[in-house]
């Protein structure tokens, strides 16, 4: 967490600007021992908890089990941290419903429609008091800021364990809103998701980004190169399309076609590659003529029956370093 924001925050808090509580961190004396640290915070609470504890529907105290729960932190959260003071909401009586108290001043998760939640940028405003910097750089017209989508519709803070923090759990906080992507990562061929051994934010930063689509990288190329190293050389005879984006035949999520192709060889070949090797070396005169040979004089194409470079793999069978390739002979990627 940076300082300076921090105090930036703060003044903006005590000037009334924000309309919460300023963090704890800022009026907590530093010389407290962490007991008293704990103590006072606990105190602070009370104006809260006194009412609201672990028997409703969704139990509130789960929270002391989280970090932001830590009580003996002197920068985590106290409830009006985040609820805001919420005068009114403590002064009114003691029964249940709306029309006995208005709303706290920050309501994360309507529950039931009693009250409507806060805007997204309350919401927002609230959490990022403390988290501004760091992943949320870009949090500022990002895609999920620009359409309202709040902090809370990803994190859940009064359970142990925030669901969206664990990879296993965390793409079905995800596919609520992207049903596609999860069609797409229950195919044939995909990234180990449902195994939990990758989440979607090993290749995309949610809370905004400098690259297209939330990426953590600044192109598709540098987010794969994150885990697949290998595949950016430098190779002495390149690829275009491979240099230019991988997403040219590969798609990410998933795909009928292994390994994450966009379609099947020939036909992925053949969008680019259309006519070119496949018409001439399948006429009948450039087979006969056998005039096309490799660079150690082999004549490959003349001995294959006609059109067998079509069938299944086959563009692979021959190209098979369709990445690049570092042999001096290599330049069609045959070996
Ligand atoms: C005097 C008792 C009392 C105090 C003190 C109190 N609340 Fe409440 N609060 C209630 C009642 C009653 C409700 C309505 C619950 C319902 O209708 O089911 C409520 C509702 C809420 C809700 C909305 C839950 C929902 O239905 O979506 C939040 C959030 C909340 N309180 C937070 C706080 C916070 C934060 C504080 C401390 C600043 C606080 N409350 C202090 C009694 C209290
Ligand atoms: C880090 C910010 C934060 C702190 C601190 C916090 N809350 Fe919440 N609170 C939320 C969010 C976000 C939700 C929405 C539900 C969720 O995320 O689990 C929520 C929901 C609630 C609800 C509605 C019930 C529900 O589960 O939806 C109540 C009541 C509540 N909080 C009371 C409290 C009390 C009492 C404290 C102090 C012990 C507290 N909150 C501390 C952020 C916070
Ligand atoms: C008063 C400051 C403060 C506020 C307000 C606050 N947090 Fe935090 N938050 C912390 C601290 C301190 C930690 C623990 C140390 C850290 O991760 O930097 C933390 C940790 C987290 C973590 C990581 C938890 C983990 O287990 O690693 C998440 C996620 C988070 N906060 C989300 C939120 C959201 C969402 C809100 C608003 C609803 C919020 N915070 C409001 C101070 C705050
Ligand atoms: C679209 C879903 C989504 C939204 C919206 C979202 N987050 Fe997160 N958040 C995640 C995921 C996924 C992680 C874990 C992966 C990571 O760290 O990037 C995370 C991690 C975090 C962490 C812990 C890691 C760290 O950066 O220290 C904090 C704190 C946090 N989020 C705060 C926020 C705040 C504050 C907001 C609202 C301004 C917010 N998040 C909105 C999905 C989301
Ligand atoms: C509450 C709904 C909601 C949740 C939950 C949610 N998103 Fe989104 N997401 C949106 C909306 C709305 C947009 C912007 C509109 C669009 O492009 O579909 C968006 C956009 C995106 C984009 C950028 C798309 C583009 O065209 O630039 C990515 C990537 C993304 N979300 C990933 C995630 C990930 C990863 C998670 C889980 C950690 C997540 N989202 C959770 C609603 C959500
Ligand atoms: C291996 C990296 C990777 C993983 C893991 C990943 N994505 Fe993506 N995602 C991408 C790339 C790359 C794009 C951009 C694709 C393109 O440009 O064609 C993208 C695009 C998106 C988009 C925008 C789609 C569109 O039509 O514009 C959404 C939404 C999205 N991803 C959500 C998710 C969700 C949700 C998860 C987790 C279940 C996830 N992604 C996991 C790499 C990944
Ligand atoms: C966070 C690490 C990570 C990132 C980033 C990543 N991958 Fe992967 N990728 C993996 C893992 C792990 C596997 C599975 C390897 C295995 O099963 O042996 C994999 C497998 C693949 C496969 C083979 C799939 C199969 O069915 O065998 C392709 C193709 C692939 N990734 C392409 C990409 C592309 C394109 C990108 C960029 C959009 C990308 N990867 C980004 C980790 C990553
Ligand atoms: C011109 C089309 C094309 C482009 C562009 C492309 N690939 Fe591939 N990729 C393939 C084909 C075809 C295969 C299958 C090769 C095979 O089965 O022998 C493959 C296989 C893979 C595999 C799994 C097998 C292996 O070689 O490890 C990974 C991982 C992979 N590609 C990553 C990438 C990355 C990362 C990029 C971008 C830097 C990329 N690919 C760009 C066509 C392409
Ligand atoms: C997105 C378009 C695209 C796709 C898909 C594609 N290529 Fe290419 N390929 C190119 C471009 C552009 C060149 C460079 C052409 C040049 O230098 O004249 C090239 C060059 C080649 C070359 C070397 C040509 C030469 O004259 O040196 C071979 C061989 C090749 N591709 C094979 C394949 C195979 C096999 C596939 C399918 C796995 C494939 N390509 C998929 C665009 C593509
Ligand atoms: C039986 C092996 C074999 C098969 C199958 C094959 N090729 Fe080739 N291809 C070659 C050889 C060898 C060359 C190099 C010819 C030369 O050096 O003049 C070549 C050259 C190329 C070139 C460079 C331009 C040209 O026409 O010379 C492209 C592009 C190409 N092949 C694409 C493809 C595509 C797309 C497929 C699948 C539809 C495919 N090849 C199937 C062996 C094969």
């Amino acid at each position: 967490m940076n300082v300076f924001s921090r105090i930036v925050t703060s003044a903006l808090l005590m000037a009334g600007l924000l309309g919460f509580a300023p963090c704890h961190a800022q009026d907590a004396p530093v010389a407290l021992g962490s007991q008293s640290v704990a103590t006072e915070a606990l105190k602070k609470d009370a104006v809260c908890t006194r009412c609201h504890d672990e028997s409703e529907a969704r139990p509130v105290l789960s929270i002391y089990q989280t970090r932001h729960g830590n009580r003996a932190d002197p920068e985590a959260p106290v409830c009006t941290s985040c609820h805001g003071i919420s005068k009114q909401h403590v002064a009114g009586g003691k029964t249940t419903g709306p029309a006995s108290r208005p709303a706290p001043d920050v309501l994360f998760k309507a529950k039931g429609g009693a009250y409507p939640a806060s805007s997204a940028l309350v919401q927002g405003e609230a959490c990022l008091a403390c988290h501004k910097d760091g992943k949320r750089t870009h949090w500022e017209g990002s895609q999920h800021q620009s359409r309202d989508v709040p902090c809370s519709s990803c994190h859940s803070v009064h359970v142990k364990s925030d669901p969206v923090l664990t990879k296993v759990t965390q793409p079905d906080v995800c596919f609520a809103c992207h049903k596609s992507e999860r069609a797409q990562t229950h195919r044939l061929s995909t990234h180990p998701l449902d195994a939990g051994k990758m989440a979607c934010s090993d290749c995309h930063n949610p809370h905004g980004s400098t690259g297209p689509k939330l990426l953590i990288k600044n192109s598709v190329n540098e987010t794969c190169y994150t885990c697949h190293a290998e595949k950016r050389g430098p190779f002495l005879w390149e690829h275009s399309p491979v240099v230019d984006d991988c997403a040219n035949c590969h798609t990410p999520h998933g795909s009928t076609n292994a390994p994450l192709l966009k379609a099947r060889t020939p036909w992925l070949c053949q969008e680019c590659h259309s006519g070119d090797h496949g018409a001439q070396v399948n006429s009948g005169a450039n087979l006969q003529s056998g005039n096309l040979t490799t660079a150690n004089g082999a004549n490959p194409l003349a001995n294959a029956a006609a059109r067998a470079q079509m069938t299944g793999r086959a563009c692979l069978n021959c190209h098979v370093l369709v990445h690049g390739s570092n042999h001096p002979a290599g330049s069609k990627f045959q070996r």
